[in-house]
């Protein structure tokens, strides 16, 4: 099981702004579900921690799991500058990190995708046990019409060892379609699910990007 290394990218100088602004659709989701209905709340791969913080902000419980190290930095600095109470914790999202019905709410923004189709699904499998019935999954995936589709090396079916047009150039992508996307929620019940694209510039050079945001909800 090859695990990639974010700490030299989180170390450099990084497009700050993009990394350090949540989501709008995570701070709706946090409009939508407050603290004192979802108290607990996962971050699963949570970098420098734009989503960590923002539910911080909100009162919630926060637990912030990343395989880098560096990140974890980042997001305890900017936790501390901020005054503000969340957990820290350098883990692997295919491995069991919690005891099952953990927490109320599970986010994962643009992580489980790192590594092969089975490793993606043992990633949601993994964020289904955390969740308590009637706990939500905020996930996003890159489709196959993302920009990165097809660049680099095919080491399996829709598997990728990205080239350049990856902020993380060596990382292995899955790319989603909707028949995967039925059976990794199968154990789920999808509330939401929409295919949101945009295109975006890295060292002055456009790309577009296709991605899936799905909010589920533990049966
Ligand atoms: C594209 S970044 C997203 C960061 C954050 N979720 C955000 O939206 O700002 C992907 C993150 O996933 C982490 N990651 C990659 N593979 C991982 C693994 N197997 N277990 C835990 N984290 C992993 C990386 O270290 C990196 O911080």
């Amino acid at each position: 099981m090859e695990l990639s290394n974010w700490d030299f990218y989180w170390a450099g100088d990084q497009e700050k702004d993009y990394w350090q602004k949540p989501d709008p659709a995570v701070l709706e989701l946090i409009e939508n579900h407050p603290a004192g209905q979802f108290p607990r709340v996962l971050d699963l791969g949570c970098g420098p921690g734009r989503h960590a913080l923002a539910f911080a902000r909100g009162g919630y419980r926060v637990t912030a799991v990343d395989a880098s190290k560096m990140a974890l930095v980042q997001v305890e600095e900017r936790a501390r500058e901020k005054r503000l109470k969340l957990e820290t914790i350098l883990g692997d999202f295919r491995t069991t990190l919690f005891a099952p019905e953990t927490f109320d709410l599970v986010i994962c923004y643009n992580v489980v995708y790192h590594g092969l189709r089975e490793e993606m699904v043992r990633g949601i499998n993994q964020c289904q046990q955390y969740l308590r019935p009637g706990g939500l999954l905020f996930l996003t995936c890159p489709t196959r019409d993302d920009g990165k589709y097809g660049d680099g090396e095919e080491v399996a079916p829709h598997t990728f060892r990205s080239g350049e047009k990856s902020v993380h150039p060596g990382d292995l992508h899955y790319f989603s379609d909707c028949q995967d996307l039925e059976c990794f929620f199968a154990g789920l019940e999808i509330m939401s699910r929409k295919k949101k694209e945009h295109y975006w510039k890295q060292d002055g050079i456009v790309n577009f990007s296709s991605y899936w945001q799905l909010i589920a909800k533990k049966k």
